[in-house]
């Protein structure tokens, strides 16, 4: 055994510990510690950050002997920081934990970058926090918490800014605002395709029609509307729309509002439609794209190729993962063909618009089960 003494969160600590005690376990079992989580404990998923010395370090790869005579501070000693307060702030707001296994660790990750950078880009902190890993979020929540907590510029010492849920850094675009009822969109708007970390998923369907007439039905933006289950159409102009989506699928719900714009190009028969929205449920935000073209494959026959780009930030991020949302999408857009299908052979009844129902979950989840 050995003596070991360090000052834990601004209190003097000396144990007598075995030499090969790591300063998790010191951590942990000799101060009774326990935000320090233990997730791989070969120094690789970051659970178990500390800062030493004003530096943020794996605490499972450091044994205490290691850091006698250090300052360490726990996710425990930053209760009343200025900047931790925010940043718990910002990860509530911008939904950055699921499990919250990782999050003491990313805490105090993201408090080092945001006090040692403080405005940086979402590029830039998603290379500081690469050794923070997450097995829930998708990351996305994350990344964005830690860029609003730059963005407001907080400094130790300085006036935290108002923390209810409502508030939004100046710095924030206005669809942060959650009394929003829709994200507005400007015509130019980023397009989802360029957002790291969008899901995109490309799907192509056949209809027998004269490409002239399905060209035309794409063209009609409230029949396409119709066509997309759960989707409404409010209002539109010749270059922009706004409306909501609404899925219940099981314990899938989102109402989607929100707003976007399209283009259509007729001597290629192809089309883009992009919009951001907020789920009014959830406040989760989607921002997506839609690319569409038409390939005749006979006189009476059309092809559909689409390609749907997305990116989803919030609770809903779950959505945008591997099978479940492959599957949904398929639904979709065979439900989108079943009814463009219809219209075109002159069923008008279908032009009312579906909604996705119990048995459309059971069907996403077998069929997502299948790809697994
Ligand atoms: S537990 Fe230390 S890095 Fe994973
Ligand atoms: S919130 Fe569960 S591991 Fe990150």
């Amino acid at each position: 055994m050995i003596n070991v003494a360090l000052t834990v969160n601004g209190t003097k600590v000396e144990k007598s510990i075995e030499p090969r005690t790591s300063l998790a376990d010191f951590l942990r079992g000799a101060c009774n510690l326990t935000g320090t989580h233990l997730g791989c404990e070969h120094g690789v998923c970051g659970a178990c950050t500390v800062n030493v010395d004003g530096r943020p370090i794996r605490s499972c790869i450091t044994f205490a002997a290691q850091v006698e005579g250090c300052n360490i501070r726990t996710i425990e000693g930053f209760g009343s920081d200025t900047t931790m307060t925010v940043l718990r702030s910002e990860f509530s707001r911008e939904h950055a934990l699921q499990c919250g296994f990782c999050t003491a660790g990313m805490l105090i990750t993201a408090h080092d970058i945001v006090t040692r950078l403080g405005a940086c880009g979402e590029a830039r902190v998603r290379e500081e926090l690469a050794g923070n890993l997450c097995r829930c979020t998708g990351y996305a929540g994350i990344v964005q918490a830690v860029v609003n907590a730059g963005s407001a510029h907080v400094v130790e010492g300085a006036t935290p800014p108002i923390l209810d849920a409502a508030a939004k850094p100046a710095s924030l675009p206005a669809s942060h605002d959650p009394s929003e009822k829709a994200a507005q969109i400007p015509k130019k708007a980023a397009s989802a395709n360029a957002a790291p970390g969008a899901t995109r998923i490309s799907r192509s369907f056949t209809v027998d029609a004269n490409i002239d007439r399905v060209w035309q039905l794409f063209c009609d933006l409230p029949t396409v509307a119709a066509c997309i289950p759960g989707a409404e159409l409010k209002s539109y102009d010749e270059d922009s729309f706004e409306g909501q989506i609404s899925v219940n699928l099981g314990p899938i719900r989102a109402k989607v509002e929100g707003a976007g714009h399209y283009s259509l190009d007729p001597d290629n028969k192809s089309g883009v439609l992009e919009g951001a929205g907020r789920d009014l449920l959830s406040r989760s935000r989607v921002q997506g794209r839609l690319e569409f073209r038409l390939a005749g494959q006979s006189p009476t026959s059309t092809q559909i190729e689409t390609v749907i780009t997305f990116t989803i930030q919030g609770v809903l991020a779950q959505l945008a993962r591997g099978p479940v949302v492959d599957s949904l999408v398929s639904l979709i857009l065979k439900q989108f063909a079943g009814d463009a299908r219809a219209i075109l052979a002159g069923d008008k009844s279908r032009q009312k618009g579906r909604r996705l129902g119990f048995l459309d979950l059971v069907r996403v989840l077998l069929s997502s089960f299948r790809k697994n």
